[in-house]
């Protein structure tokens, strides 16, 4: 027998500036998953995660803290990324650090040998330099001539880095990204870095003299020099398997593939590629690259505060609910917005719903008329039939989804076979067969294929699900270890007839949006709460505060005050090609600017009933002062006024 084939995945490295979010834990929890289909899929795993320690931002961060150490600081939240882990059911084989002390000697090898292949240079460089950040910005960057962060000019300033080579191999790449078509996906950011691969590359400055950084990892051929960021991060992908002479570097490194964000593309798909042909290590085989998670529009980060913490999810919502909902609301390669809502309705209806009914009301129906024990394999025709047909043909959709990269597909694609066992169920009405002696064999048959569904079911999923994969077959009477393959879920007829089954108690119990509400409020009062800043927990929260952002309590919503508002008239407002400016009664007559002129005509608004919100602070646009805000709706096929039906005076609230 052969060798197992060999994975190998990994996560980007997170910088422990900011605490864990929902944007770094999608990313693990993706990995996690990968890991696990490819468990399924019988080959031999290795998932590393792990932390990014070095750098300005870190000793930046820490002085913030008022620690004394970057490293006593690193330690800190470096820690608060390694519990979530657990929280997650994420289960990496290692978790790096880049303070690690064999990831420090890696990198110095690593250093060593391109220095001395000659491909890095000790050379001048002028530009623009920030003190306040600590780095050199590039013209195009800068906002009026200032930093954009500190709106202080930078100072030009003249200093000797060392520069890895990196454009020497700028058509090596170009060819191996055009020869490799699976080399980085989804196919947009191949496409992106083709067309950035069209300029000429600069060459990579990769030190920093220590008068002005000393937290990072030393030159092994100039100890006035630290490493900078990335030559440092990149490189953890080769510790990790103990690179150069470990025998899981060798076995590993073949099959790598790395998972990350769109924003952190060049360094892993433009870098990482060109430092490791300069170093005689072949390239990784996959770099698949997700969108933002997003709230409200704006990327989740921690500089923005407006990120949602993982733990309050998993207290909320629990752990499986959290790993599908994430994997089912984002698609893979775009962005997503977080709504807590969108949960709370994917949970209800996927999971409670679909597959959490489906589990019980088969369960019971053979534990009622079967003595809870698995009946004799009839070949299913009818309804049945067409289940164990679906169930099979989804296993191969599931798989091919899987290994694109698709896992909203993948699950979607299951989903739509677990609705159909629900019709089944409705169709076939076991609860009148098992009156009939005669319809025996047919009752026998539906049950026997629905507990065939549920056992593939649970193998499917077990990447997004862990825990409900191990209780689903556990109460199907199976081995859970030996059950869990792609192999098995192929084969229709595994289950024994004579296996006693169990009943579970409800796999997802439907959750009570208030209680939702309560428990979020709850949580994120507490340590694991939405971070506003880093470090800092929330403020107290007000009576009526939800806690995640995206969830109003009634009390927020009541302080938006909606009337019924007449437009008496509407006038162009100069030199603004978006702007009316509308004359309304609601009752008393006032001004609100609108900002919908190329969407309706004068014609269109005069006399309308609209609903305004009423009790907004007045702005001016454009010269007019805008008292409250016309409301419409906005569609695929453009806006639509909201008016009111019928007999309404002008004033009437909207409640
Ligand atoms: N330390 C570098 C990576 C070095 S890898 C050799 C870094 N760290 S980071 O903490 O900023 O993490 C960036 C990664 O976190 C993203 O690529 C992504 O995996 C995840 N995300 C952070 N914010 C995110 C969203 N709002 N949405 C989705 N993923 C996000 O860059």
């Amino acid at each position: 027998m052969g060798e197992k084939p060999t994975y190998y995945i990994t996560t980007p490295i997170y910088y422990v500036n900011a605490e864990p979010h929902l944007g770094h834990a999608y990313t693990t929890v993706v990995a996690d998953c990968m890991r696990r289909y490819h468990v399924l899929r019988g080959e031999d795993t290795f998932f590393l995660t792990g932390t990014d320690e070095h750098g300005d931002k870190i000793v930046k961060a820490a002085k913030e803290a008022g620690l004394s150490s970057p490293k006593e600081y690193a330690d800190r939240i470096s820690e608060k990324f390694r519990s979530i882990l657990p929280l997650l059911g994420c289960e990496p084989d290692r978790f790096i650090r880049t303070t690690d002390p064999d990831h420090v000697r890696t990198v110095q090898h690593v250093l060593k040998l391109v220095y001395d292949a000659g491909d890095i240079e000790f050379k001048e460089y002028e530009g623009l330099y920030c003190f306040g950040c600590e780095r050199f910005y590039m013209e195009r960057e800068l906002v009026d001539g200032n930093c954009p962060d500190h709106h202080t000019p930078p100072v030009r300033l003249k200093e000797k880095n060392y520069f890895f080579k990196m454009s020497r191999y700028q058509e090596w790449l170009i060819d191996h990204i055009k020869q490799h078509p699976e080399f980085i996906t989804p196919e947009r950011y191949r496409n992106e870095v083709l067309s950035f691969l069209k300029e000429p590359l600069d060459d990579l400055c990769i030190s920093r003299p220590k008068e002005r950084l000393t937290w990072g990892i030393e030159l092994p051929f100039d100890t006035g020099f630290v490493t900078y960021v990335w030559f440092d991060a990149l490189i953890n992908y080769l510790t990790g398997l103990g690179y150069p002479d470990s025998p899981n570097f060798k076995r590993y490194w073949p099959s790598a593939h790395h998972i990350i964000a769109k924003d952190i593309l060049k360094p892993h798909a433009i870098y990482w590629p060109t430092m490791l042909k300069a170093m005689g290590v072949e390239p990784y085989k996959g770099l698949h690259v997700h969108g933002y998670w997003k709230m409200r529009e704006t990327k989740m980060s921690k500089s923005l505060g407006n990120v949602v913490s993982p733990g309050v999810l998993v207290d909320v919502f629990g752990q499986d609910p959290v790993r599908y909902c994430m994997l089912r609301e984002m698609a893979f390669g775009l962005d997503a917005s977080f709504s807590p809502d969108a949960f709370f309705t994917r949970i209800n209806a996927d999971l409670a719903n679909d597959l959490g009914n489906l589990v019980s009301r088969v369960l019971q129906m053979v534990n009622k008329y079967l003595d809870g024990l698995v009946p004799e394999r009839h070949d299913p025709t009818g309804p049945e039939g067409e289940l164990k047909h679906a169930i099979l043909n989804s296993v191969e959709k599931w798989d091919s989804h899987m290994a694109a990269f698709e896992p909203h597909r993948a699950y979607q694609a299951l989903w739509e076979v677990l609705n159909l066992a629900n019709k089944v169920i409705v169709k076939r009405e076991p609860w009148a067969l098992q009156k009939d002696p005669q319809k025996r064999p047919i009752l026998e048959s539906v049950l026997y294929t629905l507990l065939e569904t549920l056992r593939i079911s649970a193998i499917l999923v077990y990447p997004a699900m862990p825990t409900t994969a191990s209780r689903l077959l556990e109460a199907l009477g199976l081995d859970v270890q030996g059950e869990l393959s792609l192999e098995s879920a192929r084969q229709f007829g595994r289950l024994v007839p004579g296996t006693k089954t169990s009943k579970v108690a409800a796999l997802f119990p439907r959750l009570d949006r208030t209680k939702v509400e309560k428990a979020l409020a709850a949580s994120s009062s507490g340590e694991k709460g939405v971070k506003k800043e880093d470090g800092k927990k929330d403020a107290p929260k007000k009576k009526g505060e939800t806690g995640v952002p995206g969830l109003i309590s009634i009390e927020d919503f009541q302080k938006v005050e909606l009337r019924v508002a007449e437009i008496v008239r509407v006038e162009d407002i100069p030199k603004a090609d978006k702007l009316y400016k509308l004359t309304i009664l609601a009752p008393e007559e006032r001004t609100i600017v609108a900002g919908v002129k190329g969407e309706f005509s004068k014609e269109d608004l005069q006399g309308k009933k609209v609903i305004i919100v009423a009790n907004l602070r007045p702005v001016k646009l454009r010269g007019v002062k805008s008292h409250g805000m016309m409301l419409v709706a906005k569609g695929e096929k453009g806006l639509r006024l909201l008016t009111v039906e019928g007999d309404i005076e002008p004033g009437a609230k909207v409640s």
